[in-house]
């Protein structure tokens, strides 16, 4: 799980929740260490959802559910998709997405990311889509959400940072973690040598990619 910084915690500091729920939610996943987008990567998302106002929102990586109640919260009108792998996490994302009130906006698969968006035909084309799933497929998920995004869809990647360890060796930890820093760092060449996207890396969080697909 991602780690803030001196620099994140400072910029914590003047984070707000936005939902007293939401607030409670955060404070049980944190815990029971159960992983969830950093407040820092909350309210960058939270800033790029007033622009872009999506109506249909795509999640990889839904764990307890925070961030699609988050979405949900922040997007009334939205519908949200989202996909989880572990059976542990699915079991609890839907118990916490039911009693969130939001079940009717909110529409779980459970299963592999890659399997599902390769197999499944989706009911909708999506506006927004945040990927915060397994480190080394990166690249796969993003070729296939493309496929199903609108023209000038935003998509966000979390973690791109890999904790500092991207982009320093000598942390501990980067050693053991060199899988997901060698996957990480070709997306991050691959987005940066597609000339049709734009894209900005940002170092909110444990970092992000911010991506807009051409209009
Ligand atoms: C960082 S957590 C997601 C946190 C969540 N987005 C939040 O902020 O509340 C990552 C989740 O992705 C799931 N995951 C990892 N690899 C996956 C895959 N290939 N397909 C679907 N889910 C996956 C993990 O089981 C874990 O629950």
């Amino acid at each position: 799980m991602a780690v803030a910084s001196k620099q994140g915690l400072f910029i914590e500091g003047y984070y707000k929740s936005l939902s007293p729920d939401l607030e409670k939610l955060r404070k049980e996943n944190e815990t029971d260490n159960i992983p969830l987008i950093l407040r820092e990567t909350e309210d960058m998302l939270s800033v790029l959802l007033s622009l872009k106002k999506p109506k249909y929102i795509l999640e990889l990586g839904t764990a307890h559910g925070y961030s699609a109640i988050f979405f949900a919260t922040k997007c009334p009108d939205a519908h949200i998709t989202t996909i989880e792998r572990s059976e542990k996490m699915y079991d609890a994302a839907k118990t916490c997405i039911d009693d969130s009130g939001f079940a009717d906006r909110i529409e779980l698969f459970k299963g592999d990311a890659e399997d599902i968006l390769s197999n499944h035909k989706f009911d909708y084309t999506y506006d927004f889509a945040f990927i915060d799933a397994g480190k080394t497929h990166y690249k796969e998920y993003f070729e296939l959400i493309e496929k199903i995004c609108n023209p000038g869809a935003v998509i966000v990647c979390d973690n791109i940072l890999i904790n500092g360890w991207i982009y320093d060796r000598e942390l501990p930890g980067a050693r053991r973690h060199r899988t997901n820093v060698k996957y990480m760092k070709s997306f991050l060449e691959y987005i940066n040598s597609r000339e049709d996207l734009t894209v900005s890396l940002s170092s909110s969080g444990d970092g992000l990619a911010i991506i807009k697909l051409d209009e």
